[in-house]
């Protein structure tokens, strides 16, 4: 029996509700499977930081790194200040445990209303860079509060780090049938950061010869995510334009209600952790009807991530059948996740 240890942070707002759901299908799925999965719940998150001041201390990492892998809810509540969770615990995950690969994919489903009229056959993943950036923390602000304040983001971006991300998102586009990468940046403003990744993407294709590659302005790249989604295979991209343009991503192939993502260390020199692009959203928490089809497709790339391509490819059937049927019914976060694990187990 391969035995599974997996670190949940459920987190705040409707995260332990999807996380819940989540969990049940994974259970699911791997019912057939010689696997066993233990769980570790980590208390993380809002109510954790006004009980004792904590966003995640050395000792919570340290037992979180000793995992397989890290199921995420959702962080963040509107009653600590802001980029005090974000930074303190769910970017320090990412960057602590080198995350450098945030994979998000960008598939309108069968049965599936996009709000494009005539969105064609959508089916791309956002390769964002996930440890560097305008995210690092490096800047600063002076003279606050008065008219000559100045505040600076600096975006980092070392050869190192842009190289290992590119690397990688040519390798997932070689591996798909049309294997095409598109880089998106900004590099006629962003010069330095822009021509280091320029660079390294032609340097990169050497090695990859039957990739085809495009650029295009981030701005540029918003309009074709509206105009001909169908366009994009793997994008490659900053950490910032790779949050942007994934929320639209999300936005065209039904909502962030379905948009997964996976935090991923390619390396494997600590746990990759899989959670959906949404939020918290305290507006709907705790009644109940939050949908987790997003944390239950993370789900299915987590167990794709393990090796377990199989489990995954049932988690991922059970949502495509879902949502060609699902319609205009609604259900509440429990059922949508009840009727994934019972397809699962059918
Ligand atoms: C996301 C979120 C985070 C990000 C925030 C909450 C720090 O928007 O996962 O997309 O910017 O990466
Ligand atoms: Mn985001």
């Amino acid at each position: 029996t391969r035995n599974i240890e997996l670190a949940v942070v459920a987190g705040d707002g409707i995260g332990t509700e999807v996380v819940d759901q989540g969990l049940a299908v994974l259970e699911a799925a791997v019912a057939g499977e010689d696997v066993a999965i233990s769980t570790t719940p980590f208390e993380l998150g809002a109510k954790r930081w006004h009980a004792t001041g904590e966003t995640l201390t050395d000792a919570d990492l340290e037992s979180i790194r000793a995992h397989d892998a890290i199921l995420l809810g959702a962080i963040g509540d509107p009653t600590v200040p802001s980029g005090v969770l974000e930074r303190g615990l769910l970017l320090k995950l990412r960057f602590a445990l080198d995350h450098y690969v945030n994979l998000r994919p960008g598939k309108l489903y069968p049965g599936v209303t996009s709000p494009l009229a005539d969105p064609g056959d959508v089916d791309f993943v956002v390769v964002r860079e996930g440890t560097e950036g305008p995210y690092g923390g490096v800047g600063g602000a002076v003279r606050v509060g008065t008219p000559h304040e100045i505040a600076t983001e600096v975006s980092v971006n070392t050869a190192f780090g842009v190289e290992r991300v590119v690397r990688d998102a040519f390798a997932r586009a070689q591996a798909r049938p049309r294997q095409h990468l598109t880089l998106v940046h900004k590099h006629n403003v962003l010069v330095h950061a822009g021509h280091l990744w320029r660079r390294t993407v032609d340097a990169i294709n050497a090695e990859f010869p039957d990739v085809t590659t495009d650029y295009l302005h981030v701005d540029a790249a918003t309009i074709f995510l509206t105009t001909n989604p169908s366009r994009f295979d793997v994008i490659v991209t900053d950490n910032l334009f790779g949050d942007i343009i994934t929320d639209q991503a999300a936005a065209i192939t039904g909502g962030i209600g379905l948009a997964a993502s996976g935090n991923i260390n390619p390396d494997r020199t600590a746990p990759s952790m899989f959670e959906p692009v949404h939020g918290s959203a305290p507006d709907i928490a705790g009644q109940g009807k939050a949908d987790p089809t997003a944390t239950v497709l993370s789900v299915a790339m987590l167990l794709d991530h393990l090796g377990l391509s199989e489990a995954s490819a049932r988690v991922e059937a059970a949502v495509a059948a879902d949502l060609v049927e699902r319609g205009g019914r609604v259900r509440s976060t429990a059922e949508v996740g009840r009727d994934l694990a019972q397809r699962i187990a059918r």
